[in-house]
């Protein structure tokens, strides 16, 4: 054969080339440690896909740098034409059928990884995870209703999030699992995920959902099942037999006030809690209100009603009142959360003094 010199070596530089290549993308791409089973299946589709690109590159880029320094024209060579081709019925034939084969077959593989990570598993525990500009929250009902502001998950346990928002769209993820759901208003996803490394990790908000978009994290620890156990104990509290200023803490990062008032006057989103009981606020429409009883009340219910000034309206949820019912109504009635928070903001100005 004519050229069989010039394919041998192109197929040994496309060989290397791939490899190179492959490598390269690996080492640029280098993906966080694989901390769930998901994640291990999710990385072999991946590093196929790598391949694959790193082959086709090859394919291409080896032929066409080839052909040009080997059969370039060469001195005294002024007046020669190459030889023509019209077609090739066999080539033709091979760049359609092999292209569709491949994307057929990574279809059909893909699919299979996907039924396998999103299906059914025997005890899975469920964990709802419910996202709010710009916080996260986590509740258990398996383990009395306990909520959280942080994932904690025993290590080897697959476990069904059930999410929902309250708002705008947000998307979970935690890029050492790998997996990746959105949040949708109005709906409810699962996503199934089996932790296989104790650690900690960090859930980030992937889908721009507002100004604070980037700081809406959640811490998410992996723990081995003796210590998912006791955290379980150290966190079920009792919360009817607190106080109201205790249960105000709680339901501060419960609900989420703490991703916008600080309570040691650093300005966020929302105006600090610290020395804000009783104090003179200036409101945005020029009026100055005492922020008593009332006033935190309505501010808690009725966000846009008082905006003091320096402040944007509308950025504050606007359905805690519904959130605190619902609340309230597990504790059959017997706390009012509106109270325990005011009793919390107080206990920021008393301890001050
Ligand atoms: Cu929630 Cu971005």
């Amino acid at each position: 054969m004519k050229y069989a010199r010039d394919l041998a070596v192109v197929a040994a530089l496309m060989v290397a080339l791939t490899l190179g290549t492959y490598w390269l993308l690996v080492a640029i791409y280098e993906l966080p440690v694989a901390a769930s089973t998901e994640a291990v299946e999710i990385d072999v589709l991946f590093n196929a896909h790598f391949f694959l690109i790193a082959f086709l590159f090859a394919l291409v880029s080896t032929f066409m740098v080839y052909s040009i320094i080997r059969f370039r024209r060469r001195p005294g060579e002024e007046d020669a034409v190459g030889d023509q081709f019209h077609g090739n019925t066999f080539l033709e034939i091979a760049w359609t059928i092999v292209p569709l084969a491949t994307v057929i077959f990574f279809g059909v593989w893909g699919t299979q990884i996907l039924a396998d990570i999103t299906g059914d598993v025997e005890d899975e525990m469920v964990v709802r995870v419910i996202g709010q500009q710009w916080s996260w929250f986590f509740e258990y009902p398996e383990l009395d209703d306990l909520r959280t502001t942080e994932l904690v998950l025993p290590v080897d346990q697959t476990v069904r999030l059930e999410m929902e928002s309250l708002d705008v769209l947000h998307s979970f993820w935690v890029p050492e699992f790998r997996v990746k759901q959105d949040l949708v208003p109005g709906q409810v996803h699962d996503l199934r995920i089996t932790p296989t490394l104790v650690g900690e990790y960090k859930t980030r908000c992937a889908e721009i959902c507002g100004s604070q978009h980037a700081y809406m994290l959640a811490d998410v620890l992996v723990l081995s099942e003796a210590d998912f156990d006791s955290w379980v104990q150290e966190n079920s509290v009792n919360v009817l037999a607190l106080s109201p200023a205790e249960r105000g803490e709680l339901w501060y990062t419960q609900f989420g006030c703490n991703a916008c008032h600080s309570l040691d006057g650093t300005v966020l989103v929302g105006p600090t809690w610290e020395d804000l009981y009783l104090s003179e606020r200036p409101l945005a429409s020029g009026e100055t209100v005492t922020a008593d009883d009332d006033y935190l009340q309505t501010s808690m219910l009725e966000p846009n009603a008082h905006i003091v000034e320096g402040y944007a309206p509308g950025v504050m949820p606007q359905n805690y009142e519904e959130r605190f019912e619902e609340t309230e109504a597990q504790y059959g009635g017997e706390i009012d959360i509106v109270a325990d928070l005011i009793a919390f903001i107080r206990a920021q100005s008393e301890e001050t003094e």
